[in-house]
């Protein structure tokens, strides 16, 4: 742990408006600076540093507070990273305290093995620019690949001398120790215990982490020799893991958050080359297919992923598949296919930038739209296959949890498999409802573990349980009711026809719902119903607050859960509600107010023992009389004696 005494010293010397300013462009406005948002997009600067306060406030994503949280927000530093940079920036030493021993040596058995990277890429740069092999041989090939001088610099290429030990051997005289030349990979051990070289005569691009210290190294091979392999990259170690690291992401991130777009290409020198020509929002996953640890990473800049592949088409459909997982992230997808036998690096060197940029605006085509077409044309007129693709690309719509976001692509693939957009749909809710009841199974058998686990339910002095999931349970059924019945009318005997939704809602008026989305969704229903509108199933199963739509179509899954046959429950129990409505309603209704006037009374008891001044004792005590007598008239219409 940082002690106290240092983070007051970073924070005394810590000014706003320049760490700010690193990342930000402000212009000073009074007595505060304004710059663009960085955390959103924007046209008129919202973003506002005060230096008098010590704070920023985003107006546009809603983000504030301490030049710390900034580093946290902007750069995803973890609490002491961002004072550790701070320190680093105004000179200042940090305490630590020695609190937990095993995480210190964690935390320095991590930064040892950092220091060994961060030797080796100095190494094999030292070894490009400063030797006559180095110079000759890896850099002529940079040279012939158009990588330009600052670029080689910016991303801190270099050389591994084609020798046995040339690194190991320097390494070691240095002072570095074995264990750590062995974790990073960049040593490999012979059988008589001696080590060597993983890199020999490859030239080398250093992996660098998200706040850019190296942490991983992919080495190419000069030969065209097809019995060595092309690449050779570091083996997975405590600060290198490869699904969560995407190359060039450091270079990128800022860019990233600028286009508000990422471009995802696939190997080293894709990255490097259309950096160079001026698109620096770019990285690559080196190689593998996109894991949901990096599809995260970039979700976290931007939502918009735009794919640039090598015209291999083969290798495209291969990955269609992953880029589901990309929808589920909420992601936009858009894909841009290269001439055959292009990859970016090779286009970006033949049109230039400007080139470069006006091919992917006029060759960009959204992911799902791409494989509607792709997948149509290999089907060809056969009727069955044709389906198969209509279920597939419904499936993959059904990823996207905007469902504002994905009508629209329901409209347009309807457009493109000459399908009613009604069939359309009507496959996507079933897809959708599939999946929330798999999920609600999910939760089901996770809360019951739990509850297996619990200890007993507490019990008040009226015998009422206070927990929170009786609540839930008493929300919950309000919002089945709702769902269910709310647009239905109902026959009073006595009393006018009425729908039931508007009537139950007049009878909540006083009741405060608790839980957070059963109050949101009494909140929407009433707004509806003083629109006129009274909401039907497919309103909640289209609804673009996703919470809605998860709450309303998991009670109405509900009942089918309760039990195996849930078929015959669903049809006795609803035949049953239903023959007598009005039971049914008012049931439900006075239940929840039960519940909430028990707490009420509870809380009234618990103000009683600990006020000590006269008059407020008089008040709490003829709300309690109060109170007592609702429950009472409850109890008397609910026909449950309660004798305290
Ligand atoms: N790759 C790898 N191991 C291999 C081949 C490829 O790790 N044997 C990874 C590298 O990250 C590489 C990416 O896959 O950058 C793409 O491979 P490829 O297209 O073959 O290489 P390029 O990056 O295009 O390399 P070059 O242009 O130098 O041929
Ligand atoms: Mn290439």
């Amino acid at each position: 742990m940082i002690t106290k005494a240092t983070v007051d010293r970073i924070m005394e010397a810590t000014d706003i408006v320049e760490v700010i300013g690193e990342f930000v462009q402000l212009k000073k406005r009074g007595a505060n600076y304004v710059g663009l948002s960085p955390f959103a997009n924007e046209r008129t600067p919202s973003f506002t540093v005060s230096p008098a306060k010590g704070i920023f406030k985003d107006f546009s994503s809603g983000l504030g507070g301490s030049a710390v949280t900034f580093l946290m927000e902007h750069e995803k530093f973890n609490y002491p990273e961002a004072l550790k940079w701070l320190a680093k920036k105004y000179g200042i030493e940090v305490e630590e305290l020695n609190d937990a021993p095993e995480n210190r040596e964690e935390e320095n058995h991590r930064e040892s093995l950092l220091i060994v990277t961060g030797y080796a890429a100095k190494f094999f740069q030292h070894s490009l620019l400063e030797t006559e092999a180095g110079k000759s041989i890896a850099g002529s090939y940079f040279k012939e690949r158009g990588f330009r001088d600052d670029t080689i610099k910016k991303f801190e290429l270099g050389y591994s001398p084609d020798q046995w030990e040339a690194f190991t051997s320097s390494a070691l005289k240095d002072g570095y120790q074995q264990e750590f030349l062995e974790e990073t990979g960049l040593s490999v051990k012979r059988d008589n215990g001696t080590l060597y070289d993983r890199y020999r005569g490859r030239v080398m691009f250093p992996i660098h982490s998200f706040t850019g210290r190296v942490i991983a190294f992919g080495g190419r091979t000069l030969k065209s020799d097809k019995s060595v392999p092309k690449y050779v990259n570091s083996p997975e170690s405590e600060i290198y893991h490869k699904s969560n690291v995407l190359y060039g992401l450091h270079f990128a991130k800022k860019a990233i958050r600028d286009e508000d777009n990422c471009y995802l290409v696939e190997g080293y020198a894709d990255v490097i080359s259309v950096h160079q020509s001026g698109i620096e929002n770019v990285v690559a996953s080196s190689g593998t297919s996109l894991t949901i640890e990096q599809i995260k990473l970039i979700g976290r800049l931007t939502k918009n992923i735009t794919i640039l592949y090598d015209g291999d088409a083969a290798g495209i459909k291969a990955s269609l598949r992953g880029l589901d997982l990309i929808l589920e992230e909420g992601l936009n997808v858009k894909v841009v296919l290269f001439p055959d036998g292009h990859d970016p690096d090779s286009y970006v060197r033949l049109l230039g930038s400007t080139g470069f940029k006006n091919y992917i605006e006029q060759n960009k085509k959204d992911f799902i739209l791409y494989k509607t077409n792709l997948l149509l044309k290999e089907a060809g007129n056969d009727p069955i296959k044709k389906a198969d693709v209509i279920r597939d690309i419904v499936e993959s719509i059904a990823k996207i949890p905007d469902s504002i976001k994905a009508s629209v692509f329901i409209r347009e693939c309807s457009g493109l498999l000459q399908i009613e957009e009604r069939s359309l749909n009507a496959e996507l809710n079933k897809m959708r409802q599939a999946k929330q009841k798999k999920d609600h199974q999910q939760q089901q058998n996770k809360q019951q573990v739990e509850r297996e686990a619990a200890p007993p339910v507490e019990e008040d002095e009226l015998g009422l349980r206070l927990t929170n999931t009786q609540d839930e349970t008493q929300e919950k059924e309000i919002v089945r009711l709702l769902v269910t019945y709310g647009s239905r009318i109902i026959n009073w005997d006595g009393i006018a026809n009425t729908y039931i939704g508007p009537f139950m809602i007049a009878e909540l008026s006083d009741v405060e719902f608790e839980h957070p989305v059963c109050k949101s969704f009494i909140q929407i229903y009433h707004e509806e119903v003083e629109k006129g509108i009274l909401p039907e199933e497919l309103y909640y199963i289209n609804h673009p607050d996703k919470q809605i739509t998860d709450i309303a179509i998991s009670v109405l899954l509900s009942q089918y859960t309760l039990s195996p046959n849930w078929y015959e429950m669903h049809k006795i129990s609803t035949t049953d509600e239903e023959k007598d409505m009005k039971a049914t309603i008012l049931d439900a209704i006075f239940h929840l107010k039960l519940q909430k006037v028990g707490k009420i009374l509870t809380n009234i008891r618990n103000q009683l023992k600990t006020s000590i001044i006269a008059e407020d004792q008089d008040i709490l005590l003829s709300q309690y009389i109060h109170m007592k007598k609702v429950e009472k008239s409850i109890t008397d219409y609910l026909g449950i004696v309660i004798t305290k």
